[in-house]
């Protein structure tokens, strides 16, 4: 499996309201279960050898939630990132955020920035949390970031290419995004990663977050390596790279 093996997998953490409420338990109980099962998809992920694991854990829509859900999930995340210190430092995990971070409370973005400035120098997979990110508030601030450039001199309008404003967004330092995984059944993408997902894989799985473990995500990874990935090309080019077909003559 490991020639097909996705460089960069992004997951859409969905279903812990519903796996509560299905067991008659407060939504936020499936957001503590469903932080067990950011914990073992993340050692997975390390020891299979993926380069980058991007995990939406808060979306900028989710502000809007009731604020007491809001509440509990920032001090989940607090814990979150307090318990996982260690493992993210013994495992060469570089830890990276993307999102509207400066939104956060300072009990969540004073560990996050800490963790971060840490494990900025390791070179094992790069884990990024999407924390208060919304796909569309990120482009348009990556439109914000090249505009202010255009403004000062620095760039050219005519320069502003795929390349450059996918380098002004902040998975420009990832490996392009191989696989995208939603759980819980939704068939959306609900503002995640819009630009990065162009030609992505994408799998939607029916298992609700807090149940989705290890042996669900190798199910993903099958479906992803039994794939063709054509980019727009034509199989029979894929197939043979080297040989354009002349067109055959009347
Ligand atoms: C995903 O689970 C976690 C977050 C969005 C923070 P949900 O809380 O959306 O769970 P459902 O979709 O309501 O079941
Ligand atoms: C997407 O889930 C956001 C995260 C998983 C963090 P939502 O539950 O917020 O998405 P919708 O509302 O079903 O589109
Ligand atoms: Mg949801």
């Amino acid at each position: 499996m490991s020639t097909s093996l996705p460089r960069h997998v992004g997951i859409i953490m969905d279903g812990n309201g519903r796996w509560a409420q299905v067991r008659g338990q407060p939504r936020i109980e499936g957001h503590r279960v469903g932080a067990e099962s950011v914990r073992d998809i993340t050692r997975a992920s390390r020891q299979l050898g993926l380069e980058a694991l991007t995990l939406y854990a808060f979306s900028s829509q989710n502000w809007s939630r009731p604020a007491d859900e809001v509440k509990a999930l920032m001090q989940l995340l607090r814990d979150y990132l307090l318990d996982e210190r260690a493992e993210i430092m013994d495992n060469q995990i570089r830890l990276h955020a993307i999102g509207d971070i400066e939104r956060l409370p300072a009990f969540v973005k004073e560990p996050l920035d800490a963790l971060c400035r840490d494990s900025a120098h390791h070179t094992g997979m790069t884990l990024t949390l999407a924390l208060s990110y919304g796909g569309r508030e990120s482009l348009a601030r990556a439109a914000r970031v090249l505009a202010a450039r255009v403004a000062a001199g620095e760039l050219a309008p005519d320069a502003i290419d795929v390349d450059v404003l996918g380098q002004a967004l902040p998975t420009g330092v990832l490996p392009p995004l191989d696989l995208l995984i939603r759980t819980s059944g939704e068939q959306r993408i609900s503002n995640f990663l819009l630009w990065e997902s162009a030609y992505a894989e994408l799998v939607f799985v029916d298992v609700l977050w807090p149940d989705f473990r290890r042996n669900e995500l190798y199910r993903c990874l099958e479906s992803y390596a039994a794939r063709e990935r054509r980019f727009g090309l034509t199989s029979a080019q894929l197939a043979n790279p080297d040989s354009d077909v002349e067109p055959t003559s009347g």
